[in-house]
């Protein structure tokens, strides 16, 4: 039976999905199952490993049964994740020791500081391309290993392993036989030398990490071992972190091209080539994937609160029943909306750097109704982003002459105009707005020989172009406000 079909696994950070695309990169099968968040305290959020697991899982096999394929006629798995997120578990009995510590988790704040205070900063963004925050997985890993009892000396015995989300995947998926991760996953964790591409001793050493219990890292198109399904070996052969994809899928292979996701964040990528460059203003460096046994870089701006702002306006505040209705409302404003919603929920990410900072919303006044709010929610999405492609084109001295867009609140056209507006930037929007997974699929794809690579440039189509319309005037006037918010927002948890 000859085999035609590539699945990708996204883990993200509320659903579990599976596509399965066939040779020519359509989608043939497509499900999505959500899992618990939990908060067990004010800034810690925590999933359920196993269950995430069980999740993946089940909307795998509901793929393959929608499909209608066999196993003999899968080519090879993708797997893209949530980033960061941090899970230490038994090796012997399989079992997470604790939840998993989630990316947009603050609990280790002070960790971060004290961290600071020992003059690492510098240290560790030339070495692993971060600042240091409690965003990427190190703290996690430190807590986990402080807080648990025993721990610290079962990890130093060798009986613990960590892995971001897709080490716990590929472990599971390969029965325990496989502990791995790829270059763009190992990147995040504020241990990975970016350079020299090896765990860096020092920081191991500063948090009491034993490097027993870190995965070996390998490119991201790589056939990293077997699922087995139905007695059939099926090769997992792609992984990377769920941003670093999307920029594959949107297959911006060259230096200079870039691509905003507009997912739980809003991350904005752009490949820098094989040359690790850095940030002068608040981005962070960061390996983009492996292949062909090449090394390219990213610069990242990375913005937590994007769809989760649109999901507090239907969860918390019950305005919308959905994220399209959000389009519906913000389209009654028609003046100039006077509101501004900063969504520094979990603290701000770039290019401001501050685990203190809290959300806010301003310029209230006696007529302000919910649709200005919606407005200003969906508005701070694109504000946001200018903050980063601002930074972005001056530290790369490039200019973009377009903006590729994708995730979920792209498909919102009252967004992507204001964002092409706030920008002065043409923003494009592909008729294929999956690419996180496209891309766990190409790297999967070209590891296995499913695809090659200069295929998948020629067919990727556009979908619509917003052109930018604003006067300087107003672009700039409405952007000082927002910045004017923004600062006020900044060290509010003493
Ligand atoms: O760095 C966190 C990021 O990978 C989360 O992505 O798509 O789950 O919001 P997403």
């Amino acid at each position: 039976m000859t085999q035609k079909y590539i699945i990708a696994l996204d883990q993200g950070t509320t659903s579990c999905r599976t596509v399965i695309l066939n040779k020519e990169e359509k989608i043939v099968a497509k499900t999505q199952e959500e899992f618990k968040q939990i908060f067990p305290q004010s800034g810690w959020v925590e999933h359920d490993a196993n269950e995430i697991l069980q999740t993946q899982l089940s909307t795998l096999q509901k793929a393959i049964e929608q499909a209608k394929i066999s196993p003999l006629e899968i080519a090879g798995i993708g797997i893209t994740n949530q980033r960061e997120t941090t899970v230490v578990w038994n090796k012997n009995t399989g079992k997470p020791i604790y939840n998993a510590i989630v990316w947009q988790d603050k609990r280790t704040a002070a960790t971060c500081e004290l961290l600071k205070e020992t003059g690492l900063e510098n240290y560790v963004r030339k070495t692993t391309g971060l600042v240091i925050d409690s965003y990427f997985s190190a703290t996690k890993i430190h807590w986990i290993l402080n807080t648990i009892e025993g721990a610290q000396e079962d990890a130093e015995k060798g009986n613990l392993l960590f892995g971001t989300i897709d080490s716990w995947l590929l472990w599971n998926l390969t029965n325990g036989k496989v502990h791995a991760t790829d270059y763009s996953n190992a990147s995040r964790t504020m241990l990975y030398d970016i350079k020299n591409l090896c765990w860096d001793d020092t920081l191991v050493k500063e948090l009491n990490i034993p490097i027993s219990m870190l995965p070996e890292v390998k490119p991201s198109s790589f056939h990293f071992g077997n699922y087995e399904l139905d007695g059939v070996q099926i090769p997992i052969a792609g992984i990377a972190g769920d941003q670093q994809s999307a920029l594959f899928g949107q297959a911006c292979f060259k230096k200079g091209e870039a691509k905003n996701t507009y997912g739980t964040g809003c991350f904005m990528l752009m490949n820098t080539g094989e040359n690790l460059e850095y940030s002068e203003d608040g981005l962070i460096s960061t390996i983009a994937w492996g292949i062909n046994n090449k090394v390219y870089y990213a610069l990242e701006g990375s913005v937590f609160v994007a769809g989760s702002a649109i999901q507090w306006l239907r969860d918390g505040l019950q305005m919308i029943n959905n994220a399209e209705e959000s389009e519906l409302f913000a389209e009654k404003v028609t003046e100039e909306n006077p509101v501004y919603v900063v969504p520094a929920f979990a603290g701000l990410g770039a290019p401001y750097w501050d685990m203190y900072a809290r959300g806010a919303v301003f310029g209230l006044t006696r007529d302000t109704g919910k649709n200005h709010l919606i407005k200003a929610t969906l508005q701070s999405l694109a504000y946001q982003t200018k903050d980063i492609l601002d930074v972005m084109q001056k530290d790369s001295m490039l200019q973009l002459s377009s903006l590729k867009v994708d995730g979920g609140a792209c498909a919102n056209n009252l967004l992507m105009q204001f964002q092409a507006d706030i920008l002065n930037v043409s923003v494009e929007r592909p008729e294929e707005i999956e690419t996180t997974v496209m891309g766990a699929a190409y790297l999967a794809g070209f590891c296995v020989g499913f695809w090659q690579q200069n295929e998948i440039i020629s067919k990727r189509k556009i979908d619509k172009t917003f052109t930018p319309s604003f006067s300087k005037e107003k672009r700039e006037k409405l952007y000082r406000t927002w910045q004017k918010a923004v600062e006020r927002t900044k060290d509010w948890i003493d």
